[in-house]
């Protein structure tokens, strides 16, 4: 026995408290706040105790409860940000996925893990109509995209020998922040991406971008590529695919999709993701909407040879020794990461268990909870909406208030009551420049019944706050 081993007794009995507490959490979600009542000070204090040098043993597992109630719960009535629901099936396999420890380098170090990876990775590529992309699951869509980037980068502007040389790359003002972060990660400079004023539906102005390359090229610079959002994070506004796929190929632009929010609703409702396979490379969020919980973000890429270009320099002492096909292969010829958990074993079972039509509908569910909660806004007569509904992404604020910078503070403070009153979970966007409340649905638990609490809760919440102001 070591200091750190475990009899298997004990493993056995610590699982099944473990097991315990996640199942009679996950049995109060219903009933739970959407935001815990905690500060700051209370939470530093309930968390300061020093580290022990003799061990606990079991009773360490008696601050627990502590962290549930002080954790965001994953209710039905969480509808902040852009954050999958957490599937129950996917957080068992994750505790296997850590028994194993496989370290998800190359076929030789986990061959069933690099084998199920490829194998998931690419049968979501062909069900969201993208076949032949393969690609890698990693933390998340900010990552993917700074992956992406990098490719674009190598392909086009080749850097990683003698450094980076700027590169103009072009998204709409409503790409996500992960964006102007890689350029500037990647040496391209952020006053090198062009964020060219969405349309009024929030999207990228196919005429603008032209205009844009053309001028760019005009005066000596070299466009690069461009950034398309797949349902942008605000409004999940989809840019119209085919027509900037088109623009791309005619002017040899690489063009990457950012999918993180939107692009697994193709699962669902393909007709709207038109023109999706026309990226060089995409990004998409596993731990947004298809509720896995985190992380698992996902870059797919239509190129291997584009991806290696990017991503391949190897150590003599990780070099493979095999020459077969499969049990040669290494991921880390294709991404950023060396060392990688195995996020496909949650992906994968929980896709197994439930099968794609199950995800497809709680996808449809989703995006309808959005309609319902729009209507009700219209029907309110005290709230307005402030952008289409293109996905699940709804954003509105209350009409009183006054001029536009008096309605920002009265909705900024309705905002924060709603989170103090508990009930629903919504967060912001800027629209236009004027504050708004946003609900996005990427949540499996939502019923119709939690979206009908929205509107009277914002409408309470404005009561409450409209006589402090
Ligand atoms: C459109 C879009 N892209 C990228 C990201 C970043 O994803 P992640 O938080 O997984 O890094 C988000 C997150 O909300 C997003 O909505």
């Amino acid at each position: 026995m070591t200091a750190l081993t475990l009899t298997d007794s004990e493993f056995r009995a610590l699982a099944a408290q473990i097991t315990d507490l996640a199942a009679g959490y996950l049995a109060g979600l219903d009933g739970a706040r959407a935001y815990p009542q905690v500060s700051g000070t209370e939470v530093a204090h309930t968390f300061a105790e020093a580290l022990p040098e003799t061990g606990l043993g079991a009773a360490a597992l008696g601050a627990l409860g502590a962290v549930l109630e002080r954790s965001r719960a994953p209710t039905g009535r969480f509808y902040g940000y852009v954050l999958g629901s957490g599937e129950p099936v996917a957080a068992l396999a994750d505790l296997l996925a850590s028994v194993l420890n496989q370290n998800v380098t190359a076929w030789r170090s986990a061959p069933a893990a690099v084998t199920i990876e490829r194998q998931v990775v690419q049968g979501l590529a062909a069900a969201i109509g993208c076949a032949g992309f393969s690609g890698s699951l990693c933390g998340g869509g900010s990552l993917a995209n700074l992956m992406g980037l990098a490719m674009a980068r190598e392909a086009r502007l080749p850097a990683n020998e003698h450094g980076a040389r700027p590169g103009v790359v072009y998204a709409s003002s409503e790409v996500h922040m992960s964006i102007p972060k890689a350029m500037g990660l990647l040496g391209l400079g952020r006053t090198n991406l062009r964020m060219l004023p969405a349309d009024a539906d929030f999207r990228l102005p196919l005429e603008a971008l032209r205009e844009a390359v053309q001028s760019d090229r005009a005066a000596g610079l070299e466009p690069l590529a461009v950034v398309a959002s797949a349902g942008t994070v605000n409004t999940g506004s989809i840019d119209p695919l085919p027509e900037i796929g088109a623009l791309c190929r005619e002017q040899g632009l690489w063009l990457h999709v950012d999918g993180a929010y939107g692009a697994l609703a193709a699962l669902a409702v393909p007709e709207r993701f038109a023109g999706l396979s026309s990226a060089d490379s995409l990004s998409l969020d596993a731990h947004k909407w298809l509720y896995q919980p985190l992380d698992c973000g996902m870059l797919l890429f239509r190129d291997t040879t584009a991806a290696r270009a990017a991503f391949s320099f190897t150590g003599d002492y990780a070099k493979s020794l095999s020459v077969d096909p499969l049990e040669s292969f290494a991921y880390f010829d294709e991404s950023l990461e060396l060392s990688r958990r195995f996020r496909a074993l949650k992906l994968w079972l929980s896709l197994r268990y439930h099968g794609l039509q199950a995800f497809r509908e709680a996808i449809r569910a989703d995006l309808s909870h959005a309609q319902q909660l729009a209507r009700h806004v219209a029907e309110s007569g005290e709230l307005e909406l402030l952008a289409p509904i293109a996905l699940s992404a709804v954003c509105f604020r209350h009409r009183h208030g006054g001029e536009a910078v008096q309605g920002d503070r009265l909705n900024a403070a309705i905002l924060g009551r709603l989170v103090e009153r508990g009930r629903v979970y919504l967060s912001n966007a800027t629209l236009h420049e004027r504050f708004a409340l946003r609900a996005c649905f990427v949540n499996h638990r939502t019923t119709a019944e939690d979206v009908a609490q929205i509107v009277p809760e914002v409408v309470e919440a404005a009561r409450e706050v409209a006589p402090l102001l």
